[in-house]
Order: structure tokens, then sequence, then C-alpha cells
């Protein structure tokens, strides 16, 4: 089936969905974005995932370009039109398009470029991956500063996950300057420590305030868990009991091993499948 794009108010073909060569997104990153799972044909935790877009826009003073209810309705009709049950939806906005320039705010008011795709993911195959779990690569954390920012500026991830890739690794887990884990190259990352108590990062300007990650603290908190929202190492990692990843598109990811070190016994941690197997039973489905 022929994927159909919506760019700027229209549905078109894959092939034809073009931005314009000075659009700022191109030229300087300068725009933002989400990523939001589908399942059974519905959007998971959009309401959430539209509250971090708007504050992504205001941090960068880009002028939302319709209502979130607006929104909401071409991220419907883009899963509709691409028959998508099981997958995610994509949204980009940037700031528009101007005749390159460093300096943006004295120019007329630019119309934002919005972009929508959908794409199918097999819920079976996310599934097994999560049956073995995954390998994740430490590397330094070479991004910048507003990493709070869901931005397109991609790049340091793009290439960290490249690396991670050459150790058969699927993700990379990033290191700040103080050896600390900040979080995943597009994911959130958790451990859990020998007395069963869940730890992950604070929110601070290093890392996304994920989604899932939000969503999973309120099933940890209904369970009656342990939640401790504090930096790690990589050596603290390496000998916790279970280790796993949270992002919209893996949901929660058990990690069987760090680097060269098995995590556990090198299978994916109960707790971790437990909480994978829930987590829909606490996020909230939009309707079609
Ligand atoms: N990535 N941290 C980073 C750097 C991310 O890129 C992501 C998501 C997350 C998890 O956020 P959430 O739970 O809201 O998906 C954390 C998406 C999936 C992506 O870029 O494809």
């Amino acid at each position: 089936m022929a994927r159909i794009i919506y760019v700027n108010g229209r549905y078109v073909p894959w092939g034809e969905a073009w931005v314009h060569a000075e659009d700022r997104g191109f030229q300087f990153a300068d725009a933002i974005y989400e990523v939001c799972e589908v399942r059974h044909g519905r959007m998971i935790d959009e309401t959430r995932h539209l509250g971090r877009l708007k504050r992504s826009l205001a941090e960068l003073e880009i002028a939302a370009p319709m209502s979130g209810a607006a929104l909401g309705r071409v991220l419907r009709e883009t899963i509709r039109r691409n028959r998508v049950v099981d997958g995610s939806v994509y949204l980009q906005i940037s700031r528009g398009v101007r005749p390159r320039d460093f300096l943006f705010s004295d120019a007329v008011a630019m119309q934002p470029t919005i972009v929508c795709l959908a794409r199918s993911m097999s819920r079976q195959k996310n599934n097994a991956g999560a049956a073995v779990g995954i390998a994740v690569r430490s590397m330094p954390d070479i991004r910048w500063g507003r990493c709070d920012i869901k931005s397109v500026m991609l790049l340091p991830a793009s290439l960290a996950k490249e690396a991670a890739k050459e150790i058969g690794a699927k993700e990379a887990w990033l290191v700040d300057e103080h050896g600390f884990v900040t979080e995943g190259a597009s994911s959130n990352a958790w451990i859990i420590d020998k007395s069963g108590a869940l730890i992950t990062r604070q929110i601070d300007s290093s890392l996304l305030c994920g989604i899932t990650r939000t969503t999973l603290i309120d099933l940890i908190r209904r369970e009656g868990l342990e939640l401790i929202e504090r930096p790690f190492t990589i050596a603290e990692a390496k000998a916790a009991r279970e280790a796993f990843t949270t992002s919209a598109t893996a949901i929660v990811m058990p990690v069987v091993r760090i680097d060269d070190t098995s995590i556990g016994n090198g299978a994916p941690g109960i707790l971790t499948t437990r909480l994978r197997e829930e987590f829909h039973t606490m996020a909230e489905a939009a309707h079609r």
C-alpha cells in the first residue's frame, strides 16, 4: 500500500512529500517532533504527547500552527489513511521557511511547516524482541544542554546508535561528564537494584521527559513499588538485578547486556517483563 504523508495541509503520496529547501528544520534543525504509539488503531497517551509538543514549541518560541484538537485530527487522519493498526505516528513542526539566516526573530511571521507520517510495526515482532531483550552500549553524551526539548537535532543520537550496532547493541546509553547515565539515544534508561527499587534519572535539561517514563511511573505507584529518581553510573547498572529502556516505540524493553556485561542472568528481568505486560492498563488510549 502506498504511504500517505501529511505536509502542510495536504495528504500526499510518499514520493511527493516535499518540504522547501530553505526550511529552517532542514538548515538549522529548528524543529520539534513527537512519536506516539498506535495500538489497535488508537493513539496511546495522545494527551501527554500533545502536551509535551506544546511545551517544546513554547521553549523554542515557535508559534503553535494549530490547536491541539486540530493536530489530533491530523494525527488520526494520517493513521487512518495509512491503515495503521499497530505502529507509530510521527508529527514534526519546524519554524518555517525563510532565506538562510541564523536570526529569526526579526522575520515576517513565518508559517510553521507541519509533517505527519504513520508507520505500521508488527506487535508480534516487538514482543518477540522483548522476550529476548536488547544489548546497550555506553558512550559519552555529546548532545546539547537542552535535551528536555524534543528537537530534531538527532545527529549525535543517530551516530551513537550506529556505534552501538557495531557491537550488536540496539541502543546507546549516554553518559554525562560526571560518569552518570543521562538516557538512551532514543529512550529513557532504568535499572532495578537488588532490593527491587526502580531507579531512573530525575528530570532536568540533560534528558527528555519520556511519556512512556511518565506513564510507567503512574503504574509503579499504582503497584506500590519503590521508585527512586536519581542518576546512576554504568558500573551500578552492570551490577543491577534488571535493566530496561522506555520509549513510545519499544514500550518497556528489557536490557540484558551493557557493553560486555550480562545483566542478572542475561535474560529479561521478571519485574521488567511484568511492567511491560501491564503498561497499557495505565496508558491512555485515544478514540479513533
Ligand atoms: N524517542 N529520550 C530520548 C532522547 C528519546 O528520543 C525518546 C523517544 C525518549 C522516550 O520518550 P517517549 O517515552 O516519550 O517515547 C527518551 C522516540 C521514540 C524517537 O525519537 O523515535
